[in-house]
């Protein structure tokens, strides 16, 4: 488990393959007074990802890593992240699947945001697989990641309902709003703020 030492705050590094909502939410929260942590890092597996704007906009360093590889990216993710004197990393949208090799290095370090109520519907698709088995509820959840997809422990998780006339679209949208206001609360939590 990640330890806050002193008034020091915890350098974290931001993976992210998209449009980085998530990471703008992660960094307006990072900013704040009274937040564990500073986003130090961003990386992308995705060169074109939207999301590396805010890395501009903010200041914040990113390195885009090839995916030709596994095994060589990740060497080159590891290397950044001693470069950097990274402590956490947070997943934000990160489409690639981490080695069990890289998450046992980092074992306790990692986190993950899923759009849905876990363990119920892990993996892709989730909102229209939701939709599909007429599931009144659906959410998201803040995790640590372990070497099975989807399945470490969980941290925090918020609950929406599901409307009748609810699309995957809409379902999305709502549960991103949410997604934005749980993974910094399930960071606070972590840290027994
Ligand atoms: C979010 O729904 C997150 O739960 C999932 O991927 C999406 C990323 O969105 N893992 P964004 O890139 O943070 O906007």
């Amino acid at each position: 488990m990640v330890q806050l030492t002193g008034p020091k705050k915890i350098k974290t590094a931001v993976f992210i393959s998209g449009n980085g909502s998530n990471l703008k939410s992660l960094i307006l929260f990072s900013r704040k007074k009274n937040s564990p942590i500073t986003i130090s890092l961003i990386i992308s597996n995705n060169s074109k990802a939207k999301g590396l704007k805010f890395g501009k906009i903010f200041k914040i360093p990113n390195k885009i890593i090839k995916y030709n590889n596994r095994l060589i990216a990740e060497r080159k993710i590891i290397t950044e992240i001693k470069n950097n004197n990274i402590e956490l990393i947070c997943l934000a949208g990160f489409m690639k699947i981490l080695s069990k090799h890289f998450i046992k290095k980092y074992n306790g370090k990692i986190l993950n945001i899923h759009p849905s109520l876990l363990p119920k519907y892990k993996g892709l698709n989730t909102h229209q697989r939701v939709i599909s088995n007429n599931e009144k509820y659906s959410g998201c959840t803040v995790h640590f990641v372990n070497s099975r997809l989807d399945s470490g422990k969980i941290i925090l998780q918020k609950k929406v309902r599901i409307n009748s006339n609810e699309t995957s679209t809409s379902l999305a949208s709502k549960i991103l709003v949410q997604e934005h206001k749980l993974y910094p609360k399930a960071i606070k939590k972590l840290f027994n703020l």
